[in-house]
């Protein structure tokens, strides 16, 4: 029987994963940047973003791999926006995860600003104009709106993803319910090790 030596085996599975990301690539491609996408419906947006992420996840469950894809999909698909990325739960703080944008605070006490507070209701936390929100923690100074996401696995919090814009009012119910949609998709589809995971309610 003919087996593929190791080295070739290798290159097999690297030439897979890079087929995944130029999968992605073209498709990004294909439908503009987030600069250039203005124009395309949030619906067609959405959609190009489901089938994405259902490329860049199939057969990876590893949860870094899989939150810092998430993160790098949606800023370089959706339009206006300077940050996104996640916090995620460590005792009772938030600490910085993948992320795409300036660097950021590396650490949210649970309740505090945008992110704590969301992470604390266990709630989305739409903010149109950041100036607005009382204890708002400015990271970049460029954003003017803000949408904070809890993140959960099996009902277990494990943070929040972020999302900063530069324009007021960027953040409506359909992107929350879409970029919710998302992250049950990538949840679904992610080992999160234990260690992780909130305790249980
Ligand atoms: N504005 C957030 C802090 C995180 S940064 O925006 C990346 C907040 O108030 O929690």
């Amino acid at each position: 029987m003919w087996t593929v030596p190791q080295a070739r085996r290798e290159h097999r599975v690297n030439a897979t994963m890079s087929d995944k990301a130029s999968k992605v690539a073209i498709v990004t491609q294909d439908t503009g940047s987030s600069r250039t996408r203005a124009g395309r419906s949030k619906a067609a947006i959405y959609e190009s973003l489901r089938s994405e992420l259902g490329t860049l996840i199939t057969g990876q469950t590893d949860f870094l791999a899989n939150i810092s894809n998430f993160a790098a999909l949606l800023f370089g698909s959706l339009p206006n926006l300077n940050w996104t990325g996640f916090y995620l739960l460590r005792g009772s703080d938030l600490v910085l995860g993948p992320f795409q944008g300036k660097p950021a605070c590396s650490c949210i006490a649970m309740g505090d600003g945008v992110c704590g507070t969301a992470a604390l209701q266990r709630a989305a936390v739409l903010v149109p104009n950041v100036h607005a929100f009382p204890g708002h923690i400015v990271c970049d100074e460029a954003s003017q709106s803000e949408m904070v996401l809890p993140v959960f696995k099996d009902n277990r919090l494990i943070g929040v993803l972020d999302l900063d814009s530069p324009q007021l009012g960027r953040f409506d119910d359909t992107d929350r319910e879409q970029i919710e949609a998302l992250l049950r998709m990538l949840m679904e589809g992610t080992e999160v090790p234990e260690f992780r995971l909130a305790p249980p309610d």
